[in-house]
């Protein structure tokens, strides 16, 4: 059975991309650790639109799961026709004074599981010369961002990983896409530990004047830019004219004032 395999799709922006598959009654195959929030979805969607929904729980943070949540679809004899590389965490804080084991899981969360899925299907989808790869970085790729260090240059990874792909991939029908979300009310602030005064410092509070997008919108956005074939999306009006402005200044500069703006507030 085909199936659009999505990490991260027990909430947010994951949840959201998962509800707008299964309106286009793609079979979808979702992974994250919640596997209660995962069965009452699958539950859910299959019931709703008619397709078949499964899940995979596993923790990605870990080295060697993506090679087990592999070798499931093998197992259960699915073939994975689009890959949504989504789930990722974030941290927000000095780096000398944030706690080093959470760190190195987010970037086997948010880098080394996203490049191992890549490559195990990217194999699959090489040899049967069709398939979709959507990962998703962020617009904290565009800048070095001081006080979010480790997170901001995990989406760099992500974002140049990405856009290098998409070009090998040309000479087969695979189709590689980048998805850049702006701020996003999630649960993503509080995961990271960011919904308090490093959130707000970060200027990454959901209640402030920043431009906010819902996951619901995210999901849209990718799905319009899906249809037209694109192969980067940055979600949202003002962050789409935010991430041209960035492109202007040196990446030194950009650091500079956002660690100045950290520190006076
Ligand atoms: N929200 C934003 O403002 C924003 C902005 C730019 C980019 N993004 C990016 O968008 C993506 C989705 O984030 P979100 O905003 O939707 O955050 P979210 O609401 O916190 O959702 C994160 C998803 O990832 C899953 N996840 C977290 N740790 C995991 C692990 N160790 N193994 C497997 N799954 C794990 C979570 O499920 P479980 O807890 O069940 O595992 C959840 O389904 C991330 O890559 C994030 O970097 C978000």
């Amino acid at each position: 059975m085909k199936v659009s395999l999505i990490t991260g799709a027990s909430g947010g922006i994951g949840e959201a991309i998962a509800h707008k598959f299964a309106e286009r009654k793609h079979n979808l195959l979702l992974v994250a650790r919640n596997a209660d929030k995962l069965g009452t979805l699958c539950k859910q969607m299959t019931e709703k639109y008619g397709i078949n929904a499964q899940f995979i729980a596993a923790d990605l943070a870990k080295s060697g799961t993506a090679e087990k949540v592999f070798a499931e679809t093998k197992r259960r004899g699915l073939e994975v026709e689009m890959l949504i590389n989504n789930a990722g965490i974030g941290s927000g804080g000095e780096f000398s004074e944030l706690a080093l084991e959470p760190e190195m899981e987010m970037l086997q969360l948010n880098i080394s599981s996203l490049v191992a899925l890549t490559h195990m299907f990217l194999g699959e989808m090489k040899k049967r010369n069709n398939g979709t790869i959507i990962n998703v970085a962020s617009m904290a790729s565009f800048i070095p961002i001081p006080y979010m260090a480790t997170y901001s240059a995990s989406k760099v990874f992500v974002r140049h990983f990405t856009q290098a792909l998409t070009q090998e991939c040309k000479p087969y029908k695979v189709h590689v896409m980048l998805l850049c979300p702006g701020l996003t009310k999630t649960n993503f602030n509080h995961a990271a530990g960011m919904d308090g005064e490093v959130g707000r410092r970060l200027n990454a509070e959901y209640s402030s004047s920043t431009p906010l997008q819902t996951p619901e919108q995210v999901a849209e956005e990718l799905l319009t830019a899906l249809d037209k074939r694109k192969h980067y999306i940055v979600s949202g009006k003002m962050n789409r004219m935010a991430s041209r402005l960035s492109a202007l200044f040196p990446n030194a500069f950009l650091a500079k004032s956002f660690a100045k703006s950290y520190r006076k507030k």
